[in-house]
């Protein structure tokens, strides 16, 4: 059957998303950021929740119209099951349950991890896909892992952070600065324009392929703390250097580890997501590596990146293709592994 039409439907954390595939097409891709956590400086469950239950329809109408397709047209519904947050991930899954109760189509759970890493699969001009195995960097400001991708639905997390995500340690650092949330790409924007040697922060000491950012969030405010005491205006006068000094060791720390994935595993693959790969240091690192070591680098289309419901779309392709459907009782997860 050629007009296979899939409805997905992300609401993990603070993002209301909704997406319309075509196969392995992405026919509309909408997303309703929720602003309102800015003035927080991070999320507020309450708040994503009920935001989340303001936005879903219009932003499922959205993608339909967009996409130019009626409802009766769809073949299944997809939406993400967790991980996320709890009232978030049950505002999405409700509406997935009952539309396909309503059009009597197959429902299918989509895990949010395995989205971010599959996303590499949409058929996009000019963006190659990953062959099976590779490895695949998730960093944003929820996650942080290194996982080994054997097959579509054969993947191990072989690192992960023991505290902060990736995100998470830029968007503090810049907290720290006196940047406005989410300061990730804030931190980005000043650290071309500085020098990344000029401060050294030391790397945490994390055994095998985890992570910890907690340490250098401390050691960056502590040692703010210190320079600001000898010179009130030390932020001001050096918020280049710092940002960039603060995303070298962020990379560096990343980088680290991802050589030694390659090592243990031998897979030169490496195919990043999440909101974090928008950055321009691991960018130049990950093209250095290519040169430098023989490595081949995967960065997908940036609005499949951040959270989106066009990664749902194509994992809800590959279960429908397989018949891998849901019924109603279906729970939704905080915490799920693969
Ligand atoms: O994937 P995403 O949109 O949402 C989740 O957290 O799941 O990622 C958002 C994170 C934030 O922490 C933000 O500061 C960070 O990605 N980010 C960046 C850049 N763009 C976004 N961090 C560093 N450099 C960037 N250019
Ligand atoms: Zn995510």
């Amino acid at each position: 059957n050629p007009e296979v039409f899939i409805l997905a439907i992300e609401s993990s954390c603070d993002d209301t998303a909704a997406a319309v595939l075509q196969k392995d097409k992405v026919l509309s891709n909408i997303v309703a950021n929720q602003l309102i956590h800015n003035q927080y400086g991070g999320v507020v469950p309450e708040l994503a929740s009920r935001a989340h239950q303001q936005n879903i329809v219009p932003v499922i109408d959205a993608a339909l119209q967009k996409a130019n397709i009626q409802k009766e047209q769809l073949s299944a519904i997809a939406f993400t099951q967790g991980p996320g947050l709890m009232g978030s991930l049950l505002v999405g899954s409700s509406f997935a349950k009952s539309l396909a109760l309503a059009l009597k189509i197959p429902l299918i759970a989509v895990n949010h991890m395995q989205a971010h890493i599959l996303a590499h699969f949409i058929h996009e001009e000019g963006f190659e896909k990953p062959t099976f195995p590779f490895l695949a960097l998730t960093i944003s400001g929820g996650h942080t892992q290194i996982v080994k991708v054997n097959d579509f639905f054969d993947m191990t997390i072989i690192g992960e952070t023991t505290d902060d995500a990736v995100g998470e340690a830029f968007d503090k650092s810049a907290k720290i600065l006196g940047l406005p949330y989410p300061g990730g790409p804030l931190i980005d924007k000043y650290a071309q324009l500085g020098n990344p040697k000029a401060f050294a922060f030391t790397k945490p000491k994390v055994p095998g392929l985890d992570f910890s950012f907690s340490g250098l969030k401390t050691a960056i405010l502590y040692f703010i703390q210190k320079k600001k005491l000898e010179n009130p205006n030390f932020i001001e006068e050096n918020r280049n250097d710092i940002c960039a000094s603060i995303q070298y060791t962020i990379i560096e720390i990343l980088m680290d580890k991802l050589k030694l994935a390659v090592k243990e595993t031998g897979i030169k693959q490496i195919a990043i997501g999440g909101g974090v790969s928008a950055n321009s240091g691991i960018r130049n690192a990950l093209a250095e590596a290519e040169n430098k070591y023989g490595w081949k680098t995967f960065v997908p289309k940036f609005e499949y990146t951040t959270d989106n419901a066009a990664m749902i779309g194509i994992v809800g392709y590959q279960k429908f293709l397989t018949g891998n459907f849901e019924t109603s009782s279906v729970v939704s997860k905080a915490r799920i592994q693969f």
